[in-house]
């Protein structure tokens, strides 16, 4: 697992509860850490009957604590007092799996363990995953202590349906550790300095359609604009992300609009950068599309087949008249892709559709671009400025995005 920005050398403590799911949560555990936070692991008495405190010891590097009456000796910790000193700087709380009981004393202040008093010391933002089993989740017990908990002003992932451990099938199952740290990265991020702004990225190449069965597209796989989707919502921002790209889950917190053709995704972009702060154009927009398209499937025949091409709109160029009338977006970012001329044909897509920056690939390269987690870019600015990037992930290019858009709203 790659290292996440917002994450690295966070301090987030991970208390997990006595349900079958804490096994999962030894794998959030481990990809917390690999992505760079500093991660404390309170175990419950309950909990220790499913895992072994090793095991977390084992995969985060750190003490795990389980008693309430022990010390802190590790040094590691602002105090040796555990509850509060594991309490003191942290930046998030995350009891994941939470059991109904658990959920039953945080809502009620009972203090009686070391999760539960370390939950009434902590200041930061707490996060909890509910996992139970057949019909816990839904009684009205559980559910009334959760809608305590949300006025309090703490988060919730909503458990899955689905198959339990008893062959039971409801909702209360453990989400997959990829959508867990999805809400981590929500919660942490969501005051962050893009709070309160309205941020627009598309993604993915469009399909233009030439009947029922067939539609011309492109090698775009969408994994640049969700990059920047997600950088957006680690920024704090309200992210909209209007997508073509049809294999890639939705990041957490994102409203993700779905699109197909440039015209629908056009008639999206201004619906939704009318009160914008920025539009971050990262898809692939078809430049032509089947100048008529087929009610029925086209059959073939013994003759070639030429099909008649009209041009699509331009998005960006839209964009730029509403810009001139509104004023919104705010800053409008795009790219470029280029195989030859790059620096000269990227000047001019630059200038012609009034972007405040640009950010040119080169598609030749093998390495980055297309369909893989890498890309090289150059950055244009609307004052001349150009400056290239060393090949890095498409995380981090939506990161440098974010810290641009900041500096320009400065
Ligand atoms: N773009 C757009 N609408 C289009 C085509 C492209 O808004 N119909 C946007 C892209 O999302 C990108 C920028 O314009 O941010 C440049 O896209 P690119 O495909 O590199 O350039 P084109 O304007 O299509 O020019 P060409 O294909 O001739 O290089």
């Amino acid at each position: 697992m790659d290292t996440i920005a917002l994450l690295q050398d966070k301090r987030i403590i991970l208390a997990v509860t006595g349900s079958i799911a804490v096994y999962k949560a030894v794998d959030l555990a481990s990809k917390l850490t690999q992505a760079g936070a500093l991660v404390d692991v309170i175990m419950t008495d309950a909990a220790q009957r499913f895992v072994s405190p090793l095991t977390f010891q084992a995969v985060t590097g750190r003490p795990v604590y389980t008693d309430l009456w022990k010390a802190d000796n590790s040094g590691g910790l602002p105090t040796h007092i555990a509850h509060v000193g594991l309490g003191e700087d942290a930046d998030l709380m995350v009891v994941a799996p939470i059991t109904a009981n658990t959920i039953a004393k945080l809502a009620h202040g009972f203090s009686d363990d070391l999760l539960s008093v370390t939950a009434i010391a902590v200041r930061c933002p707490i996060l909890i995953a509910p996992a139970m089993d057949g019909g816990m989740y839904e009684h009205p017990a559980t559910q009334e202590n959760l809608e305590i908990l949300s006025m309090r002003g703490v988060f919730r992932i909503e458990p899955e349906v689905g198959r339990f451990a008893s062959g039971l099938i409801g909702r209360g199952r453990f989400p997959d550790t990829q959508t867990l740290i999805g809400h981590i990265r929500y919660t942490i991020g969501v005051s962050g300095d893009l709070a309160g702004h309205k941020i627009v990225v598309t993604a993915g190449g469009t399909r233009e359609a030439l009947d029922p069965v067939r539609y011309i597209t492109n090698r775009s796989s969408g994994k640049q604009g969700y990059a920047i989707a997600q950088a957006a919502i680690d920024a704090g921002a309200e992210v909209t992300l209007i997508t073509s790209a049809e294999n890639l889950p939705d990041p957490i917190g994102v409203q993700v609009v779905h699109v197909d053709s440039a015209d629908s995704m056009r008639d999206a972009v201004l619906e939704y950068t009318q009160d914008a702060t920025a539009l971050v154009m990262a898809a692939a927009v078809a430049d032509y599309k089947p100048a008529d398209v087929s009610n029925q499937k086209i059959k073939k025949s013994d003759d070639d087949l030429s099909i008649p091409l009209a041009r699509t709109p331009d998005i960006l160029m839209s964009v730029k008249a509403q810009r001139e009338k509104t004023g919104y977006p705010l800053i409008a970012v795009g790219f470029a892709a280029e195989s030859q001329n790059l620096l000269e044909n990227a000047e001019g897509k630059l200038q012609r559709k009034g972007l405040d920056m640009l950010l040119a690939n080169d598609i030749t390269a093998d390495d980055a671009g297309f369909a893989v987690d890498m890309n090289r870019v150059i950055v244009l600015d609307n004052d001349g400025g150009t400056q290239p990037l060393e090949l890095t992930s498409k995380a981090n290019i939506g990161a440098y995005i974010m810290d641009r858009i900041i500096g320009l709203l400065d």
